[in-house]
């Protein structure tokens, strides 16, 4: 199999400014995820993740440091990476066929030739029969899961999922999150997943992230050595609990209630 692209962030730090108001959501962030691999994102809310993401996608330009995708510095167009939104943003006016093959057709792909491959994708995304349904008429899973399609249906090596579970109750979750292994499994995407949830950035992940609050950090890394393929039994096991455990610490050390207290205690501190 050839060599897939791999992300390089590098010292990445970017600040926005809004009518005088300057807030700094990124601060010397450096990381890399290997081709393949599935490196989840947790940190408190405010912390950079989506600038993150909407840096690696170069939809915005770092202040300093740079990204490298396949060792070549991101662009608008590299077209290596494919980004669901935090919020699903699927178009009320077009039916489930029609918002899924809304990246083939900028892209360029003729409609008919994207739809084939949409009509092939649907069964395996739980969307059989609903090709012409409308999104409100769509129940909240399987609006992720559209919007997931949609954002598989780009074609790229590399996806960024902002939060894809957010919404969902825990049932729901549990059963995307095996399902979105195994699509992850048999298509060998890279795959960088941002969520709030300690359990699910173990369960899911080779190695997870953690951000601190603003501006954002990143404070730890942790592998997650568990067999694969995981399964409900995983989320039993103690080396599981024992990794969110460890997560959950460096959550509370550098959540957004400790850090001013921290800082001004202690103004070198880390
Ligand atoms: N386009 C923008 N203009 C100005 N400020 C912005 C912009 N985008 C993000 N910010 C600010 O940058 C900070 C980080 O925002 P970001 O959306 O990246 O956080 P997040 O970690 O994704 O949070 P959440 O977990 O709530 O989604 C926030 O303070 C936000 O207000
Ligand atoms: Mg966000």
């Amino acid at each position: 199999m050839s060599e897939r692209p791999c992300i390089e962030v590098r010292a990445v730090s970017k600040t926005f400014r809004n009518d005088g108001r300057v807030v700094q959501a990124l601060a010397d962030v450096s990381f890399t995820a290997r081709s393949g691999e599935f490196v989840t994102i947790i940190g408190p809310s405010g912390s950079g993740k989506s600038t993150l993401f909407n840096l690696i996608t170069g939809l915005t330009e770092p202040d300093t440091g740079e990204i490298l995708i396949d060792g070549r510095p991101v662009r608008r167009d590299t077209g290596l990476v494919g980004l669901m939104p935090q919020r699903d943003l699927l178009l009320p006016w077009r039916t489930v066929l029609n918002n899924v093959i809304l990246g083939p057709e900028l892209d360029g792909v003729s409609k008919r030739a994207a739809r084939r491959r949409a009509r092939e994708m649907m069964p395996l995304f739980g969307l059989a029969g609903f090709e012409n349904a409308y999104p409100d008429t769509l129940s909240g899973g399987m609006r992720q899961r559209a919007a997931l399609l949609r954002t598989f249906l780009t074609d790229r090596d590399i996806l960024l999922l902002d939060e894809p579970f957010g919404p969902l109750d825990a049932l729901t979750r549990r059963e995307l999150q095996r399902w979105l292994l195994d699509i992850w499994h048999r298509f060998r995407k890279t795959i960088l997943f941002i969520t709030h949830d300690v359990e699910e950035a173990v369960y899911l992940a080779d190695r997870v992230l953690v951000i601190s609050a603003r501006p954002g950090r990143i404070v730890k890394e942790l592998t997650v050595d568990l067999p694969r393929p995981r399964s409900s039994i995983s989320l039993l096991s103690e080396d599981l609990r024992r990794l969110e455990a460890e997560l959950l610490e460096a959550l509370e050390v550098n959540g957004p209630a400790s850090a001013p207290a921290r800082d001004e205690r202690n103004p070198n501190g880390s």
